[in-house]
């Protein structure tokens, strides 16, 4: 047999030297530490249109034929990372629920590459499971939930959610519908309560797991935005005398638009004596659930079901990381676990392609132990409380101020809408609702350009509201002081300029 003589000495060219890996590396770290270091000088983001973005890689390039020296590469490439990117970890950012990349993490992520674990089964990923498995028995503890619960690390809260949905489904529907799916009389009339507050992922998850949107009861919220249970009960009495299967309600804590909280404790009252599975969107409050100063409902999620919570939010892990939790271990391999002739794998080990959607998966949970580690509970916790007396002295500083309407504070989230003090002299009610619905929709698009701070909105009470979301460890209480004389000016400018347009 004649053998491949040019492949013994092999020598693929993605390969890097010892010399190259650490020097290229060393510069890397470098180049990342100033970063960290000067962020607060620079903007938040280039605010660039997607076309001069799409330019700095050339429009009408194809795939580069041949390789090029990988030092200037990754230099090139981390300084147009560094000038072109909007930086979620400057002190100024409160958009959305975005956190600050914590360092621990960053670094986390980066040897999690290096060793490539295969957190999809134990005899692949020994000491990275355990880990795995020790940070979701961390994240139960962290919010006073049972710690022998099941659960697993994914990408985000809208997976931590399915995770949670499906597991819910299959308890509740029983085993055969993993088989037949939905065709079945009973399985096809399974009904999902939700309040209008509820995350976008509901949809994606009624649709996307065949029971179609409409299977979603919208449940009103009362006067605090939080579920009504009067109108929940009726609901599913009446859903019930028409032959439907109510199977799942979910409490959110901690919405995505003001940080509301449900009536979580009495959510789980009404669930347990109908026979419903209690689901908890905690993917942003749940992690407040034992902070002081943490709305008091959140004691409520001790008793869900299933809970989904996001380190990626409230823990400051960098990118990606959800954590789906459920209470019963079996319900939740009960709703995954598959076993193929080609899988050679101990039973009695923690294997997480039984627990959830992936096959392979990396190894997201060492980011989020070292973090754990490196400051503990009370560092998170004292983290967590800083940002909620930070959003509630915004709140008082724009409730105090002469040029704004404060809307809403809860958990980390303050709302507020710039009001112009000679507005009502000149419109009537109606009129008044609109101008300040686009003038606070102008003076959100100026503060997106600005670069000096990054707010995003909300709707809260019909009014387009401007709102902050804390979950920032380097937001400090001179970047709060700051925000009211900035946004009042880019107030006054886009109020002139809507009166002058007319
Ligand atoms: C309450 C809530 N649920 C779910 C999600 C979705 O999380 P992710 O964007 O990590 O998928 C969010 C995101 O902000 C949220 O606030």
């Amino acid at each position: 047999v004649s053998a491949p003589e040019d492949l013994r000495g092999r020598k693929a060219p993605i390969e890097l030297s010892a010399t190259e890996f650490r020097e290229m590396g060393y510069a890397l770290v470098d180049r990342i530490a100033r970063h960290f270091d000067t962020i607060a000088e620079r903007p938040i983001t280039p605010a660039e249109s997607p076309d001069q973005v799409r330019r700095l890689l050339g429009l009408d390039q194809s795939i580069p034929t041949e390789g090029v020296e990988p030092r200037r590469l990754l230099e090139e490439v981390s300084e147009a990372l560094f000038d072109h990117s909007l930086f979620n970890g400057h002190p100024r950012f409160g958009a959305y629920i975005t956190s600050s990349p914590a360092p621990m993490g960053v670094l986390g992520d980066f040897l999690a590459a290096a060793i490539n674990q295969n957190v999809g089964a134990w005899k692949l990923s020994p000491l990275a499971t355990e880990i795995e498995a020790q940070t979701v028995r961390w994240i139960a503890e962290f919010i006073g939930y049972p710690t022998d619960c099941g659960g697993l690390l994914v990408s985000g809260g809208n997976m931590a959610n399915f995770i949670c949905f499906l597991a819910a489904r299959r308890e509740i529907a029983g085993p055969a519908l993993r088989a037949s799916g939905l065709g079945t009389d009973d399985a096809s009339r399974l009904r999902i309560y939700a309040s209008m507050n509820t995350h976008t992922w509901i949809q994606k998850a009624a649709d996307l797991f065949g029971h179609g949107t409409d299977a979603i009861r919208w449940i009103p919220v009362d006067g605090k935005q939080r579920i009504d249970l009067t109108a929940l009960e009726a609901r599913v009495r009446h859903d019930r005398e028409q032959g439907d299967n109510p199977f799942l309600v979910v409490g959110t804590a901690g919405s995505v638009g003001t940080g509301g909280v449900d009536a979580l404790g009495e959510i789980g009252a009404f669930c347990r004596e109908t026979g419903m599975w209690f689901h908890v969107d905690g993917a942003y409050g749940a992690l407040a659930a034992l902070v002081e100063g943490a709305p008091a409902d959140l004691a409520g999620l001790k008793d869900a079901d299933s809970i989904a919570v996001d380190p990626h939010k409230w823990l400051y892990a960098p990118l990606e990381a959800g954590c789906a939790l459920v209470r019963n271990f079996e319900q939740l391999k009960n709703a995954f676990s598959y076993h193929p002739s080609y899988y050679h794998f101990e039973e009695e080990a923690l294997n997480y392609f039984d627990f959830g959607m992936q096959n392979s998966r990396g190894f997201r949970a060492l980011k989020v132990w070292l973090a754990l580690r490196q400051v503990g509970a009370e560092g998170y916790r004292t983290m967590i409380a800083d940002d909620i007396r930070l959003a509630a002295h915004l709140y008082k500083l724009v409730d105090a101020h002469t040029e704004f309407e404060a809307l809403s504070h809860s958990l980390s989230i303050t709302t507020f809408r710039y009001v112009p003090p000679d507005l009502d002299a000149q419109t009537g009610p109606d009129q008044r609702k609109n101008y300040l619905n686009s003038l606070n929709a102008d003076l959100l698009t100026r503060l997106e350009q600005c670069g000096e701070a990054f707010l995003s909105n909300a709707l809260v009470d019909d009014k387009f509201a401007l709102r902050m979301c804390i979950v920032n460890f380097r937001t400090s209480l001179d970047d709060i002081e700051a925000l009211p004389g900035l946004i009042a000016r880019l107030g006054r400018e886009s109020d002139a300029d809507l009166r002058k347009s007319g």
